[in-house]
């Protein structure tokens, strides 16, 4: 086979990470980076730590309203798909450049792979889930990381080439996992001690646009008895400036993590505090108790089990969250287990070959 795969955010590429490495042992694979995220903190460092391989077209659209940036996106993908004629186009979750990609495959006739399809807020003013919507309707193969994704797309009537694999995500995380357990010198170098601090990352738009929310989030979090190490996105560094918003003493925040980081700081946090989709379901995988800052969640198994707390933009309800503990012993195997890469590579030899 030959694949197109679009990437352009910092989680599409942990995501492609595992699913491009069994993809290459067999077929060819064109990596588009759409340059949605562009800080060598927001983007190159995926690349290098996680070993992906560089992409062979970079579009460079940055930052723009969401029409304009989807537009440029969508104009520039065709331009490639035109001349590499793939057997399909691969897209990963749920923000602009997953959507420019599909729907440029889509009009000109190219099959469609979606990993992580079915996933749902059922918030229509969800940038993300637009973007899911649209992109599960025109995919040909959507890969499911849970049966409650493949229900989802079910009450939608979409049924055919629906596939369950479980969540790549689990791969990338199991791999990074096993590398810095052996690097206790990287959890030092954060400046936190293990299990006394809490790891927070901010950076949905209904979040940070939105200043008396965003103000209440920092409130908890200044209210918090323990320090609280904060990685942070552009997009909110950006707001906090602009508003002159000073951050309580007990909160320190740094550039973005990359994904080596990222997994040590969350791995011995004693609690994480987010509106990020996947450190919900990482915080599940590892054991560490999540409060989301959101009403709802996508990832609602995590909810389920009592891992993850929806707190919104509550300041009771966050210090509530960030007070209690996990829950003990209860499973975490909600999104299958490792392996869910090569499922999808799996799936595809089934469909295109
Ligand atoms: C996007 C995705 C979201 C995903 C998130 C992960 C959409 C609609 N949203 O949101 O699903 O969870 O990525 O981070 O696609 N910026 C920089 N440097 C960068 C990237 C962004 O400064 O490298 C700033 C810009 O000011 C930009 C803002 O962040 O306007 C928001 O960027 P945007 O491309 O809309 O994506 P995210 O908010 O990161």
């Amino acid at each position: 086979m030959k694949i197109v795969t679009i990437l352009g955010a910092r989680p599409q590429f942990i995501k492609a990470a595992p699913v491009s490495r069994a993809l290459r042992r067999t077929h060819v694979e064109i990596l588009v980076h759409t340059g949605q995220h562009y800080d060598a903190m927001m983007s190159d460092v995926f690349f290098s730590e996680l070993g992906i391989p560089a992409p062979d077209i970079t579009l460079n659209v940055g930052s723009a309203p969401h029409g304009a940036q989807t537009g440029r996106m969508l104009e520039g993908i065709e331009t490639v798909l035109l001349r590499e004629q793939p057997d399909a186009v691969l897209v990963y979750g749920d923000t602009n450049s997953t959507l420019a990609g599909a729907l440029a495959a889509a009009k000109l006739c190219i099959p469609i792979v979606h990993v992580e399809a079915g996933l749902r807020s059922f918030v229509r003013d969800m940038p993300e889930e637009i973007n899911r919507v649209l992109t599960d309707r025109l995919s040909t193969l959507c890969c499911c990381p849970s049966e409650t994704a493949r229900e989802h797309l079910a009450a939608e009537g979409i049924t055919g080439g629906v596939t369950v694999v479980g969540d790549v995500m689990l791969d990338a995380l199991t791999d990074t996992a096993a590398r810095v357990a052996n690097d206790p010198a990287r959890l030092t170098a954060l400046g936190v001690e293990p299990s006394r601090y809490l790891l927070a990352t901010v950076h949905r738009a209904a979040n940070t646009d939105d200043v008396v929310r965003l103000r209440a989030i920092i409130g908890a979090l200044g209210a918090a008895a323990e320090p609280v190490l904060w990685p942070m996105h552009p997009r909110t560094q950006h707001i906090l400036a602009r508003e002159g918003i000073a951050l309580p003493a007990n909160i320190r925040s740094v550039e973005p993590f990359g994904y080596l980081d990222l997994v040590t700081a969350l791995q011995h946090a004693r609690a994480a505090v987010t509106d990020s989709g996947g450190l919900q379901k990482e915080a599940y995988w590892l054991g560490v108790p999540c409060v989301t800052l959101r009403d709802e969640t996508e990832w609602t198994e995590t909810v389920a089990s009592g891992w993850n707390v929806l707190a919104d933009a509550d300041a009771d309800r966050i210090l509530a969250g960030v007070r209690g503990a996990g829950p003990s012993g209860a499973a975490r195997d909600a999104y299958g287990i490792v392996g869910a890469a090569e499922r999808v590579v799996a799936a595809m030899e089934q469909r295109f070959e």
